[in-house]
C-alpha cells in the first residue's frame, strides 16, 4: 500500500472517502477499478491540498450471491472470499491505491459494529417480525415489489428474479420517508450529481415500504442478532462497513469521532442503497447520515454494461502489465465525464495514451531534458526574468485542476492540464531554442526558455501526481524538483520553485508510444475482454438530413428551401445560444456521418450528436470552443440522446464547417447573441 503523509496537518476538516466494498463472487474488472481509482485520485488530491484524509475500501463477503458462487466452484464461501480478496488486494497494490484500511465483512470487528448499530435501531422501535413474500434478485441482492418486476427480471439491471416467501424481520423504512426528503431538501448536495439526486428524491417521494432485513432461506451471512435461524440482509451488513471500519460500536472509537460522516463513491447502480437505506438506518440509530453520496456512470461496451453477470468484462491486469498502472489510471479518468456513462475500448485506450501521455507530455519531457543536457551540460540554468505569459498559463492549469477536482469535474481538470502541456509545446516551437543555441548572443534568452519549460513541467508533475503518481514522481525528479512530489502542497500556486543549478535526470521515456496496429492485432488474438453479451442498440438510424439536432449535408435531391419568414428579436432570443467546450468526441458506431460530442456548456456537460464526421476527426475537436443551441428539445439518434445542436455553416455540397469563436480564451457558457 503506497501512502503519502499529510503535508499540512490540520489544514481543513478531516475528510473520509470510501469505495463500495466489492462482492467476492468473482475477480475485479474495469468497473470496480474505476470506482477505486476515482476515490484514490481524490484521496491523493485532498492530501496534497492539506486535508487529513482517511480512505477506506474492502470486500462484501456475505449473502446468497457469494454462497452460490462458492457452491458452483465447490468451495466454502470463506475460501472463495479469501481467494478473491487476495486478487483485489493485489490489483489495488499494482495500481498504487493509497487506502488506509481494507475492511472485510467477515472480520470480527465488523460484526461487533453491525450488532451495535442493529441494537440502537431496535431500541428505537424500528424492527418488527413479519413474513416476506415478493421477488428477490440475487445478483443485486435486492427485494422488488410485484409491480416493479418486468418479464421476470429486475427493473434495475434486468437480472432474473426469484419468488421468495419467508419469515423475516423488517426495518420501518416507511417512517423515514419524510426525514429523508427533509435531508435532501436541507442538503442539496447530499447526492451528487444533481440528476441522480432528483432520481433519489422521486423514488422516496413515491413512497417507501418497510424493508426486509433478514433472510431465512440460506446460511451464509452474519447471524441475525435476535434470531439465529436468520441471517442479516446483506445490504444492512455491507453498508455498515463504512462505520464499523472506524471502530463504531467499540468502547472507544476515535476514528469514528474524527472522520464520520464520510463521502461515499458508488456506481449509479447502487445509489438507492446508499442514498435511501443507509441514511435511514443511521437516522434510525440516531447517528449522522453520510456527508455525501457521489455516483458515477457505467463503463459500457457497445452500449451494454460491463458486468460479471452479463459479460463484456474488461480485465484491468493486461492493461497494467502492457502499459502501466499510470496509463490505466489516466485513461479511466480522462475518458469518462464523471457521472455519465462511457465506452471502453482498446483503441480509445491506446489513442488516449499515445496522444496525451506519449506525444504531448512524454515528448515534451524528453526534448526538454535533452536540450538542457545538450546546451547546458544537464544543469538547470538560472532565469534572467520571469515569463509572465507562461506563468499565467500554469496558474490557469493549476486553478482548473483544483476547481475541477474539488467539484468532481475530473475530466475538465485534466483537460486544463493538457492545455498547459500544449502551451509548453507551442512555446518551444515558437522560440526555437535549437536556433538560439547556435548564437552565443542569445544565451540569456535560451536560459530563460529552458528554465521556464522545466518549471512548467515541474508544475505539470505536481498537478498530475494524484492521477499518475509514479510517472509524476519520475518527471518531478527528472527536472530537478526537490523532495517527494506527493508532499508538494496543492494549496498554493508557486511559480519558480525549481532551483537553478540542479542536475536534471534523463532516463527512460515516461510513456513509450504504443504501436497501435501491433497491439490491436495482439488483442484480437488474446482479447482483454470476454465475449460481450451486447444489448443491441434498438433505435433506428435517423433519416438522412431529417434530424433537428444533426447539421450536415442536405439530401441530394432536396428542393431549395424557401427563405424563412421574418422573425422578431424576441423570437430570436428564445433560442439559447451558448459557447461550449468540446471535452470529448468520438465516432458513433455504424453511422459514418455522426460524431458524439461531450461538451461543457458552462453550467453542465451535455452530449451532442452532430453530423460532422465527414469533415472532422474526433481528436481535432477536443478542446475547441463551439456554439450550441442549449435549449433545443433533446432528440434520440442511434440510441444516443442528443441534448442540443451545434452550429455549423455548410458549403454548396452540404459539407459542415463548425462555428467557433475568434478568441480561443472565450470560456464555455457565454451567451451568443
Ligand atoms: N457489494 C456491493 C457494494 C456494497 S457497498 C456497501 C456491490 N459490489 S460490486 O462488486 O458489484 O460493485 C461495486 C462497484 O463497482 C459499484 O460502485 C459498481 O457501480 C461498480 N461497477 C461494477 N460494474 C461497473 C461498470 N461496468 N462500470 C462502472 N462501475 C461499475 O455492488
Amino acid at each position: 500500500m503506497t501512502r503519502t503523509t499529510d503535508p499540512h496537518e490540520g489544514a481543513g476538516p478531516p475528510i473520509y472517502l470510501t469505495t463500495p466494498i466489492y462482492y467476492v463472487n468473482d475477480a475485479p474488472h474495469i468497473g470496480h477499478t474505476y470506482t477505486t481509482v476515482v476515490t484514490d485520485v481524490l484521496a491523493r488530491f485532498h492530501r496534497m491540498r492539506g486535508r487529513d484524509v482517511r480512505f477506506l475500501t474492502g470486500s462484501d463477503e456475505h449473502g446468497q450471491k457469494i454462497e452460490r458462487a462458492a457452491a458452483t466452484r465447490g468451495l466454502a464461501p470463506l475460501a472463495l472470499a479469501d481467494e478473491m480478496v487476495a486478487r483485489y488486494r493485489a490489483l489495488w497494490e499494482s495500481l498504487g491505491i493509497s487506502h488506509d484500511d481494507f475492511i472485510r465483512t467477515t472480520e470480527p470487528r465488523h460484526r461487533r459494529g453491525v450488532e451495535a448499530l442493529y441494537a440502537r435501531i431496535k431500541a428505537r422501535g424500528d424492527i418488527y417480525r413479519d413474513r416476506y413474500a415478493g421477488w428477490y434478485c440475487t445478483s443485486c441482492e435486492s427485494f422488488y415489489p410485484e409491480n416493479q418486476v418486468v418479464d421476470g427480471r429486475c427493473p434495475d439491471q434486468g437480472h432474473k428474479v426469484e419468488w421468495t416467501e419467508e419469515e423475516s424481520y423488517f426495518f420501518r423504512l416507511s417512517r423515514y420517508q419524510e426525514p429523508l426528503l427533509k435531508l435532501y431538501r436541507e442538503r442539496p448536495d447530499f447526492v451528487f450529481p444533481e440528476t441522480r439526486k432528483n432520481e433519489v428524491v422521486a423514488f422516496v417521494a413515491s413512497g417507501l415500504k418497510d424493508l426486509s432485513i433478514s433472510r431465512s432461506s440460506f446460511q451464509w451471512g452474519l447471524p441475525f442478532p435476535d434470531d439465529p435461524q436468520h441471517v442479516l440482509y446483506v445490504w444492512f451488513d455491507a453498508l455498515s462497513n463504512y462505520i464499523t471500519a472506524l471502530g463504531y460500536g467499540e468502547k472507544q472509537a476515535p476514528l469514528y469521532e474524527r472522520y464520520w460522516p464520510g463521502i461515499h463513491f458508488v456506481g449509479k447502480d447502487i445509489l438507492r442503497f446508499h442514498a435511501v437505506y443507509w441514511p435511514a438506518f443511521l437516522l434510525a440509530a440516531g447517528e449522522p447520515p453520510p456527508r455525501q453520496i457521489v455516483a458515477h456512470g457505467w463503463w459500457l461496451r457497445d452500449a451494454a454494461k460491463i458486468s460479471k453477470s452479463k459479460g463484456g468484462v474488461v480485465d484491468p491486469l493486461p492493461f497494467i502489465r502492457d502499459f502501466g498502472a499510470d496509463a490505466l489510471r489516466y485513461v479511466l479518468l480522462r475518458e469518462m465525464v464523471f457521472g455519465q456513462d462511457a465506452s471502453f475500448s482498446d483503441e480509445a485506450f491506446i489513442d488516449r495514451v499515445n496522444t496525451d501521455l506519449a506525444n504531448d507530455l512524454g515528448n515534451l519531457a524528453s526534448r526538454t531534458l535533452k536540450m538542457i543536457e545538450d546546451y547546458r551540460g544537464g544543469v538547470l540554468p538560472a532565469p534572467h526574468g520571469e515569463d509572465a505569459a507562461l506563468r499565467d498559463a500554469a496558474r490557469a492549469a493549476w486553478d482548473g485542476l483544483v476547481e475541477g477536482f474539488e467539484s468532481y469535474g475530473l475530466q475538465t481538470g485534466l483537460q486544463r492540464v493538457s492545455e498547459f502541456v500544449g502551451a509548453l509545446n507551442r512555446y518551444i516551437v515558437q522560440h526555437e531554442p535549437w536556433k538560439l543555441a547556435r548564437d552565443p548572443q542569445q544565451a540569456a534568452k535560451l536560459d530563460d526558455i529552458l528554465y521556464s519549460v522545466a518549471e512548467g513541467l515541474r508544475l505539470v508533475a505536481v498537478l498530475l501526481t494524484p492521477v499518475i503518481p509514479r510517472a509524476a514522481a519520475t518527471l518531478h525528479a527528472a527536472v530537478g524538483g526537490e523532495g517527494e512530489v506527493a508532499r508538494v502542497s496543492l494549496a498554493t500556486f508557486r511559480w519558480g520553485a525549481l532551483k537553478p543549478g540542479s542536475r536534471i535526470v534523463r532516463g527512460q521515456p515516461l510513456f513509450p508510444r504504443i504501436d497501435k496496429a501491433a497491439q490491436l492485432a495482439a488483442a484480437r488474438k488474446e482479447p482483454r475482454m470476454d465475449t460481450p453479451d451486447v444489448r443491441k442498440d434498438p433505435s433506428p438510424a435517423p433519416p438522412a438530413g431529417a434530424s433537428s439536432s444533426v447539421p450536415g449535408p442536405a439530401p441530394a435531391a432536396a428542393p431549395a428551401a424557401a427563405a424563412p419568414a421574418e422573425i422578431s428579436i424576441e423570437d430570436f432570443t428564445r433560442v439559447e445560444l451558448r459557447t461550449a467546450k468540446v471535452l470529448q468526441a468520438e465516432k458513433v458506431a455504424g453511422a459514418d456521418r455522426l460524431l458524439k460530442l461531450t461538451v461543457d456548456i458552462g453550467t453542465e456537460t451535455r452530449t451532442i450528436v452532430a453530423g460532422i464526421a465527414a469533415r472532422y476527426a474526433p481528436d481535432a475537436l477536443v478542446g475547441r470552443t463551439i456554439v450550441v443551441v442549449a435549449n433545443l428539445k433533446p432528440a434520440k439518434l442511434r440510441g444516443i440522446t442528443s441534448q442540443g445542436m451545434l452550429l455549423a455553416a455548410s458549403d454548396a455540397t452540404g459539407a459542415p464547417y463548425i462555428l467557433t469563436t475568434e478568441d480561443p480564451g472565450v470560456p464555455a457558457g457565454w451567451r451568443v447573441k
